[in-house]
Order: structure tokens, then C-alpha cells, then sequence
């Protein structure tokens, strides 16, 4: 590690903050979570911008605000209202333990969200990354806000060879911007290294010659700028078979809550069953799994079509069959027959909105 940094004294510190923050007061993007400083805001933005981005989340973060535009909002908020705010964005559970920390911050802080590192650290789901972005960006406090963009950049600055894959590698980046961070201006430093990495030193082929901190960067002078930074590829997703079917009973459909714990936790879905490869279209085991599983009498008909989900560690192959109820389903709180008009209201996971819009809505 400390080998990892032989080049960290060398940078000219105070000229790399200035280079880099004036870049950033004139080049930054318009983004709706840059209009002010509100902590629950940046909050909110920085949950989202996790797996997700920037382009997508900014209608998301837009209609999530409205919705719900305070602490109060969100922790007095139902559960499949904020499944819904948040549905085709995937990893539930970032909004989840939003809620549960908001919930916490309403309880515990009178609302206000903490403002230092051992306290904001406590709530759920806020890790090292997002208590640095929310406090230096809400609260002009200089701690390291260190992603994969982040250790992008400074892996070029500073010619660092770890591999950023594994996760003890964040703090040899933690301790270079403790060392490198304005304290005049937490703030833009970390964002300008955040819009950086979005803008300039992209992962294939950055920009180098409009670089505002090229003069600064190890690896654009050795020339290994697209070497950096070294990341292990992570392993192939295990694939997952699955059968699902899409019942139609005068205008209405069967729709199935999934578990609370684990993989889409609360999500709904069309009734679907895991199956194993050597009886994957047979439709009497799969009917028999209907009946098993989730109750449901059903007649399969015909293989409508395959819809392929990859998540982060599972990639699901669907396949779509289009059914009738042999027996009234019994319906309760996971269970339920709906209408076009209601079906839209429930939270759905983006592989069984694609099943919704290719096999439910024919257009
Ligand atoms: N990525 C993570 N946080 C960000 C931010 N605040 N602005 C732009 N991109 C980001």
C-alpha cells in the first residue's frame, strides 16, 4: 500500500485542487440535485447513482422528489408506493434501507440527517461512498467519496496498480484524498472528481487532451493511461431457469407477490416457477410447480416467447406460457386477480414488465 502511493507527495497539491475545481465550476452539468444542498437530496441522488446512470436517474430522482419531498414523506411513505417510485431502477433494497435509515433519521435526529461521519455511518445501507458524498456535498466536510469512477481517476493520477475489483483496495484511494482533498472546498473536489470520471477519463480511451489535470497525472506520462486502472473481470452469472404464465379470466390477470427477504423482496410478479433443465417445457411439471408453489390451478397453453434478464450475479431465462384457471385462484394479500387499469399500480421488476409489455398489453 504504502508503495502503492510512492507518487502521492509528488503531486503539487494545491495546484491540482485549483485545476481541478475550476474545471468543475465551469464545466459541470446542470443536474436536478446540484440546485441545492438539502442533505436528503444529495441523499437521495447518491442512492440512486449507485449501479445506475446519470441519465437515467434524473427523471427517476425528479418524480422521487416530488413524490415524496421531505424526510417525512419518504419515512411515513407505504412500502409499494416507494417499490413503484423506484421500479426499473433494480437493487430494491438501496430503497428499502432508504426508508428504514430515513425512518431512523425522522426517530432519532429530529429529522435532520447527521452530519458527522460516526453517526451518518450508523444508517442502514449508507457505506463509506455515500457518507462521504453527503457530507462533503451537503455539508462541507472533507471526506473521501471513493466509487469505481473515483478510484478510475486517481488510479491514473497517481499511477496506482491495485486491483479496484477487491474490496480492501478503497482505502489505499480513501487515504490519497485525505491527503489531496480542498478543505476550502470538499464540496467541488469530490463532485469534480465524480464529473471527471463521467466526462473525461472515461474507462475506454479517456480524454486526456482535454484534460484540466493532465499535468498532474502519472499515467497520461508514462503512457498507460489505458492500462489503469486494473480491475479483475468478475464471474460469469449463474443462469436460472424459469417458467412464468400470464392467465387471462375475463379481463383480468394473476399477479403473485414475491418473498420479503431476498432477491426482489415484495416485487410482484406473473406467477413464476424455478424449474431444473431436463424438464424445462414440460408444462404438466410446471403446472405441477403452479400448484405446489403458489397455488395456482392452471392450464398452460402455449409457449408464448423467452425473456432474458441479467442481474448482477444471475442471469434469468424466462419462459413466457400464456394459461387459464382450472380452479378460482383463492386470493389474499400475495395472491390477486387484476385489471389492466390495476395492474400498473404494482411495483414490477423489469423482466416481468418486459413479459407485461411483449405478452400482456399485445400492442
Ligand atoms: N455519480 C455519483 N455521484 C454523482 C454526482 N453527485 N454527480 C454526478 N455523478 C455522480
Amino acid at each position: 500500500m504504502t508503495d502503492s502511493l510512492k507518487n502521492l507527495k509528488l503531486v503539487n497539491k494545491n495546484a491540482f485542487q485549483h485545476d481541478l475545481i475550476e474545471w468543475f465550476s465551469n464545466e459541470q452539468r446542470d443536474l436536478p440535485w446540484r440546485k441545492d444542498k438539502n442533505p436528503y437530496k444529495v441523499w437521495v441522488s447518491e442512492i440512486m447513482l449507485q449501479q445506475t446512470r446519470v441519465d437515467t436517474v434524473i427523471p427517476y430522482f425528479n418524480r422521487f422528489i416530488e413524490q415524496f419531498p421531505t424526510i417525512n414523506d419518504l419515512a411515513d411513505a407505504e412500502e409499494e408506493k416507494i417499490l413503484k417510485a423506484w421500479e426499473g431502477l433494480g437493487y430494491y433494497s438501496r430503497v428499502r434501507n432508504l426508508q428504514s435509515a430515513v425512518k431512523e433519521v425522522k426517530e432519532k435526529y429530529g429529522g435532520k440527517v447527521p452530519d458527522t461521519k460516526e453517526e451518518i455511518s450508523t444508517l442502514k445501507g449508507v457505506g463509506p461512498y455515500t457518507a462521504g458524498a453527503i457530507l462533503s456535498i451537503a455539508y462541507g466536510v472533507p471526506e473521501p467519496a471513493v466509487d469505481g469512477n473515483v478510484m478510475r481517476v486517481i488510479s491514473r493520477i497517481l499511477s496506482i496498480w491495485e486491483d479496484i475489483a477487491k474490496p480492501s483496495t478503497r482505502k489505499t484511494f480513501e487515504t490519497a484524498i485525505y491527503e489531496l482533498i480542498s478543505h476550502e472546498n470538499p464540496s467541488y473536489f469530490n463532485q469534480a472528481l465524480m464529473e471527471l470520471g463521467a466526462l473525461i477519463c472515461t474507462p475506454t480511451s479517456p480524454s486526456c487532451l482535454l484534460c484540466p489535470v493532465r499535468e498532474h497525472c502519472h499515467a497520461f506520462h508514462e503512457g498507460v493511461e489505458n492500462e489503469l486502472p486494473v480491475k479483475t473481470k468478475a464471474k460469469k452469472q449463474r443462469q436460472v431457469q424459469l417458467a412464468a404464465v400470464v392467465i387471462r379470466e375475463s379481463e383480468k390477470t394473476v399477479i403473485h407477490k414475491r418473498a420479503s427477504s431476498g432477491l426482489l423482496a415484495n416485487m410482484w410478479e406473473f406467477p413464476t416457477v424455478e424449474v431444473t433443465s431436463p424438464f424445462m417445457f414440460d408444462k404438466s411439471y410446471v403446472e405441477a410447480l403452479m400448484m405446489e408453489e403458489l397455488g395456482i390451478e392452471v392450464k398452460l397453453g402455449q409457449a408464448v416467447g423467452k425473456i432474458e434478464h441479467v442481474f448482477s450475479h444471475l442471469k434469468w431465462d424466462i419462459q413466457v406460457f400464456d394459461g387459464v384457471l382450472k380452479a378460482p385462484i383463492k386470493e389474499d394479500e400475495n395472491l390477486k386477480m387484476v385489471s389492466p387499469e390495476e395492474i400498473v399500480e404494482y411495483p414490477f421488476p423489469v423482466p416481468h414488465q418486459k413479459i407485461m409489455k411483449q405478452f400482456y398489453n399485445e400492442e
